[in-house]
This record gives C-alpha cells, structure tokens and sequence, in this order.
C-alpha cells in the first residue's frame, strides 16, 4: 500500500478496490462504527489542517481513534502559524516530536506535496486548494458501490463550480479508474478550459443530462474563491443549473443525489431534493469514517484489523 496519498490518481483501480473492500468490513454491523479497534496503538496521526473543515478533520480524528492511533488535532488559528511559522518549519517541528502520518488541509494547491518532500511521515491530501481532495473521492466511490454494482458504464453527472473544485478533480480521476463516465454540467464560466482533454463531456444543459444520469454530483458554489462575477447572481445560477424538485423529478428511478458539504441550500440544492430518500448526502459523511480508517489501516500497517476490542 502507498505511503502518502496526495492524488487519487497515486491509486490504480486495485487499489482502490482494496480501500473499499476494507471499508466495507469496518462497517459490517453497520453505517455507524462503534467498535474500536486496538490496531494503530502506538501510532500517531496528526491533522494539519490551515484551513476550515468540518467533516473531513472530524471524520479523520474519529477514523484515528477508532484505531486506537493517537490524535493531535493542530489549527494555524491559535498557533506560531500567527507569529509567522512557515509550513515547512511547522511541520518539522510536529514531526520532531514523532509522528507517523500528516492530515493536511491547505488553501494552496501543492502544499501537502511540499510537506510531502520536507518530512518522512506519510502525508495525506485533506484538501490543497483548487488541486485536490483524494480521500472525498474515495469516500464518494465507496457510497456509489452501496447503490450500484459496478462503475463500468455508471453515467455520473458532476454539476456546477468545477472551476474551483478540488472535489471534482478528485472525484473525475477516480471514477474515470474505476470506468465510470463522466459528464460536467454547469456554466461556462465555471469550467476550467483544460476539461475539454480530461475525457469527460462537457455542457452547460443540465436538462438534457439529467434523464440519463445514475448519479448527480452537485458541487458547492465556491464563493470564497470567487473574486469576479463567474454567474450573474446565485439566484441566476439556481435558476438554470441547481436541482430542485422539477429537475429531481426527471431524475431515473434509481439515480442518487450526492454533494460533499457543505450545501449552499437554494443554490446549488433547493431544500426538498436534498431531504429525498434519494440524496445520500448523509450516507457520504458517514461512509468518511469507515473509508478514511481503511486508508488509515492499510497506510499505516496495523495489525489485523478485524482483531477488534469493545469501545471503552
Ligand atoms: N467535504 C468536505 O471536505 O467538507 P469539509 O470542508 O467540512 O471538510
């Protein structure tokens, strides 16, 4: 198993497969994952994390301790971030205290890949910018495999900001692995010009993709990374591309509705889709947990992970 994993795309299909079968274990008794596991005793994760976050730092601090891993939650606000601490200098400061693996969320694309090169911990990609978000993409594939048997052909329209997207880089690589196709629906000015050789469709017609979609993937409009007018108003933008109740409607029998969080509700999700058995937006939060401890377990080489312990 890698080391780091900076980019979905450090992970072929097998891989990938090996992270979602492993998944599938930690959560056999169910979503919620209430046993602890005595396998990562000794290790320690840290969660660098310079930008706001609340399910993937949550998600990776529970994943941690449910393995029994030691956690140190680090946030630049409250830090020698504030009196001027470079990364680099930060984190071989954390790692001079000894620990095993780096969580690290940055608003700069290639900052978990500059740590990468500076420390001899294992790095994970907790979110870089407008790069990446490897481990959303891996938790988006495993709620995808609860509802489909396989990606091969599965249609998946990503909807919206890709422009700004870590997510949808992410989530593009690693369905294109796994064999699904994949469609981008929004406005032009929100598709980065480079898609076009991605191999994927480009449009900006939700309405004639939406009929033929398994999974819709709507993105968050990235307001804080917008700084020119990319839509002429959100209410502009819910008008011709967010999902509500009419475009839910014209969704297949079987299709599923999935974001990452958090939701700009009446934006890109009217309130009503987003509450549909349908939408597995929750399911997405919850399968972070028992993905991000198989990344964890297989990272980290524990010892048998199925050896588990009743929570104390
Ligand atoms: N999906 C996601 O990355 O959410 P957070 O920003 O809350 O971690």
């Amino acid at each position: 198993m890698i080391a780091s994993l900076l980019s979905i795309r450090d992970l072929d299909r097998a891989g990938i497969e090996r992270i979602l079968a492993e998944a599938a274990v930690f959560q056999k008794d169910g979503p919620r994952i209430t046993r602890k596991y005595p396998t990562l005793r000794g290790k320690t994760v840290v969660n660098l994390f310079y930008e706001a976050s609340t399910r993937t730092r949550t998600s990776f601090e529970l994943a941690a301790k449910r393995l029994s891993a030691d956690v140190v939650n680090f946030t630049a606000g409250g830090s020698a971030v504030e009196k001027g601490e470079s990364l680099k200098d930060t984190a071989r400061t954390i790692e001079a205290m000894g620990v095993d693996l780096i969580v690290c969320r940055h608003a700069s694309s290639g900052a978990p890949h500059r740590l990468h090169e500076w420390v001899s911990a294992g790095v994970i990609n907790a979110g870089d910018g407008m790069h990446e978000h490897p481990t959303q993409a891996l938790l988006d594939l495993y709620t995808m495999r609860q509802h489909f048997e396989s990606f091969d052909g599965l249609r998946v329209a990503i909807v919206g900001d890709v422009l700004h997207s870590r997510v949808a880089r992410s989530e593009i690589w690693g369905l294109q692995t796994m064999g699904a196709e994949v469609t981008l629906v929004g406005p032009p000015t929100l598709m980065p010009p480079q898609a076009e050789g991605w191999g994927v469709e480009v449009t900006p017609d939700v309405d004639a993709v939406l009929p033929k979609a398994d999974v819709v993937y709507l993105l968050r409009m990235q307001l804080e990374r917008m700084d020119a007018g990319y839509v002429p108003t959100l209410r502009e933008y819910a008008r011709l591309w967010g999902l509500d109740a009419a475009r839910a409607a014209m969704l297949k029998e079987d299709a599923i509705i999935m974001h990452p969080g958090p939701m700009n509700r009446g934006v890109e999700i009217a309130a009503d889709p987003a509450e549909l058995p349908r939408s597995v937006i929750t399911s997405q939060v919850a399968n972070g947990v028992a993905v991000r401890m198989a990344l964890l377990y297989l990272m980290l080489g524990g010892r048998d992970a199925r050896a588990e312990v009743p929570v104390e």
